[in-house]
């Protein structure tokens, strides 16, 4: 793990799970979350007026730089359009990809130049070294980072960088193989000789189709990690 902990920003983890902890199946399908079976037992959504956590639009509106992993890449090259505001800065987490798809790219909308290797908005990165000298570097004071992918919010996670979690939950649990979000985290924090994450909670809300949203923000937050420098 990286020497340092010390930084200056701030992430938000903006993610949807199922109620057994799954971001998608194996195949990367997300039905159920997108169109869930009709339940008009659900309990009513909160009403707009009192809603306490952020919206998707919200929490873009506070982020400069996405940090996604190379498999949530991959899905969402694969879909009709481009799910995020197209102006952020975005570094692909990836060991294995040689390059850019800069055609699946250009197809998308996003800005792309020179040979697709990072002088567009989108950037491979390689390490989660490489990730934080970028944003120590490049992240301007006050603004969010926003992680997206499991595996990818677990190496932040397991470094204690994720300051604050919007998680959206369905009310399934999903049969057969999926990619979990927090899945086999606890006992790398536990090997890793890492305390409990505790967080606060902000706010809650019951959205549509008996989802709940839940906001919490780490409860050291603007004391402990964020100015500490540790050796690991
Ligand atoms: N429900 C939701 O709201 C939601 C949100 C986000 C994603 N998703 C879904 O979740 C799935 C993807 O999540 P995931 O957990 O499978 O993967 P992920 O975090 O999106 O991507 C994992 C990949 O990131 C790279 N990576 C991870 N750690 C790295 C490190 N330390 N250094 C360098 N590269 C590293 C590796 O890429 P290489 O293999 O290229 O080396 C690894 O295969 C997709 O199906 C996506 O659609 C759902």
């Amino acid at each position: 793990m990286s020497a340092s902990t010390s930084r200056t920003w701030k992430t938000r983890l903006f993610t949807a799970t199922s109620l057994n902890d799954y971001l998608a199946r194996s195949d990367h399908s997300i039905t159920w979350l997108t169109s869930p079976s009709p339940n008009p037992s659900h309990a009513a959504p909160s009403p707009p007026e009192r809603k306490t956590t952020p919206t998707f639009e919200q929490h873009m509106s506070t982020v400069d730089f996405i940090v996604m992993g190379r498999q949530t890449f991959d899905v969402c090259l694969s879909l009709p359009d481009w799910s995020y505001p197209k102006d952020k800065e975005l570094l692909v987490l990836s060991r294995r990809m040689d390059c850019l798809p800069v055609d699946l790219m250009v197809a998308k909308g996003l800005r792309v130049s020179g040979n697709g290797n990072g002088n567009g908005k989108v950037r491979i990165v390689r390490s989660i070294d490489e990730v934080k000298r970028v944003l120590d570097a490049e992240v301007n004071r006050g603004r969010m980072v926003y992680v997206d992918g499991g595996q990818t919010a677990r190496e932040f996670l397991r470094r204690g960088w994720v300051d604050e979690v919007v998680l959206t939950v369905a009310p399934v649990v999903l049969a057969g193989g999926g990619r979990g979000l927090f899945g086999g985290l606890g006992p790398e924090l536990e090997a890793e000789g890492r305390r409990d994450l505790e967080y606060t909670l902000v706010g809650v809300d019951v959205i549509e189709n008996g989802m709940v949203t839940v906001y919490y923000r780490a409860k050291d937050d603007g004391k402990g990690e964020m100015g500490e420098t540790e050796d690991e």
